[in-house]
């Protein structure tokens, strides 16, 4: 199903001009925060408790992948959806159509409001089915950001990470997903395909001078909604930090001033 959120419709309506600039102000200030989702790339359950606290009040989406799911953090998924807060599952399912199908019937038991799944129109395909009638977002990945040209080459890829984007981006949009996992450089052009309704989710969001570790294709997070994202994922720029909820702050405010 499409990712239709209110203040996200807001957010990228061309004509919200209109609204009253305080109403708009609050609204944005609202919506910019249901737009960072952090993400909880911790060795420890008790770890990603402690930023959950950290960050109570200024963040309240999280995303959950591989490192905290296989240590007790598809529970703390559960439980953090059961008390209303938001939870991106980042598992980027890629198997044969039934065993994808069967697992996404699961996933949808969970709670969680986002799904990442690899953008294969196969696999897309059975996903969108067993998801039918659920309020889950299936997120397609597009291309990873930590990839560039000759990462592609390497994997056996006819195309460059841009061209690849915009293709897988198209194959989503028909599959009838709920958005796309793209670098934030590849925001626009992927808006431009897909339409103002489906989510675009961006990671690979440094802040300026911060460090990129292995992501290469980068942007900052006012660059990033300025270029179209509808949500921008940070893990180490917030969990790495020594102060979590400032650092949180300094991007909401940075997004805020895009
Ligand atoms: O620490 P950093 O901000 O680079 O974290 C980005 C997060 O987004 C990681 O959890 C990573 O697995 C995830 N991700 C990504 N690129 C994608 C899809 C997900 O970096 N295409």
């Amino acid at each position: 199903m499409p990712y239709t959120d209110r203040n996200l419709a807001h957010a990228v309506d061309p004509d919200r001009d209109v609204m009253q600039f305080a109403e708009a102000d609050t609204m944005r200030a609202k919506s910019m925060q249901e737009r960072l989702i952090v993400g909880l790339d911790v060795p420890t359950l008790k770890e990603a408790e402690k930023a959950v606290r950290e960050l109570e009040g200024a963040v309240s989406f999280y995303k959950i992948g591989y490192q905290l799911a296989f240590a007790g953090g598809l529970d703390f998924a559960r439980e953090l959806a059961s008390g209303g807060i938001k939870v991106f599952l980042d598992m980027k399912l890629l198997d044969i159509d039934n065993t994808v199908a069967k697992g996404v019937e699961n996933i949808v038991r969970m709670g969680v409001t986002m799904l990442t799944l690899h953008a294969y129109p196969k696999t897309m395909k059975a996903a969108v089915e067993a998801a039918k009638g659920s309020e889950l977002c299936l997120l397609g990945v597009t291309v990873l950001t930590s990839m560039d040209e000759q990462d592609m080459i390497d994997a056996g890829y006819e195309y460059d990470p841009h061209t690849l984007v915009l293709r897988r981006s198209e194959q989503a949009l028909h599959a009838g997903m709920g958005g796309i996992v793209c670098s934030a450089e590849e925001a626009e052009a992927v808006r431009r395909i897909v339409g103002p309704d489906m989510a675009v989710v961006t990671p690979g969001i440094r802040p300026a001078g911060s460090d990129h570790g292995d992501q290469k294709r980068v942007v900052t997070p006012a660059q990033a909604i300025r270029n179209g994202s509808s949500h921008l994922v940070v893990g180490r720029p917030v969990v790495a930090a020594p102060d979590r909820r400032a650092a949180a702050e300094a991007i909401l405010a940075e997004m805020r001033s895009a």
